[in-house]
């Protein structure tokens, strides 16, 4: 799949399947939610550009790397894109954060707008979305439509688990946003749920149902 990056290192297979046990306990999967974060922002931060500064180490002056350009910002979707913020935040802490509250309408699997808050100066930032489930992709093209009309032009997202319909239409809505994600699962079941997947990722966090 063009445009999809699977984050398939044995740690994150390993806390996905721990993440996708029935019986694994919603302490537990907040955890493990946190962890697998970590690891997909490191890659999803994988080609961020750098820039040399001089800086003195304590035996002599050098040049060294830093990351160049504006702060990152992460644009957990609400409430379950939370679940996966404090994981990212852990590798890049001075990053911004921008709030997209929006449901997905059980009937109509729509997604519906009720909050937006985001730094002001989106255009040259890269922004990262964080949703853990990429389903209908309903929610997830949204979020990247708002956005774009709030002025983000560089816009990635970041997911724990698709299906490949979720996939689709990201692509077909937005070719020009990149995923990451821990795996593509087979497909979604009649309620909009990813087979196997691991369930309602936001009642799974945070022992709601
Ligand atoms: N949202 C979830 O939390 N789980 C799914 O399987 C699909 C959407």
């Amino acid at each position: 799949m063009t445009g999809v990056t699977v984050v398939d290192h044995p740690l994150v297979r390993h806390k996905l399947t721990l993440m996708r046990d029935r019986e694994t306990s919603t302490h537990l999967f907040r955890q493990l939610l946190r962890e697998i974060s970590s690891l997909l922002c490191y890659e999803v931060t994988r080609d961020l550009p750098l820039e040399a500064i001089e800086i003195e180490t304590p035996i002599q002056p050098m040049k060294a790397e830093r990351i160049a350009g504006k702060k990152l910002v992460f644009a957990p979707i609400l409430r379950s894109g939370m679940g996966m913020l404090d994981g990212m935040l852990e590798l890049a802490p001075a990053a911004r954060v921008a709030h997209v509250g929006l449901y997905r309408d059980p009937e109509t699997l729509d997604a519906v707008e009720y909050y937006f808050k985001a730094p002001g100066d989106l255009s040259d930032r890269t922004v990262i979305v964080i949703d853990p489930m990429l389903a209908t992709g309903h929610t997830a093209v949204a979020a990247v439509t708002r956005l774009k009309a709030a002025g983000a032009k560089d816009i990635r997202l970041v997911c724990l688990l698709a299906a490949p319909e979720g996939v689709e239409a990201m692509q077909a809505a937005h070719p020009d946003t990149p995923i990451w994600t821990a795996a593509v699962d087979e497909r979604l079941n009649e309620h909009g749920y990813i087979i196997p997947g691991l369930g309602d990722a936001g009642d799974r966090m945070y022992g709601t149902r």
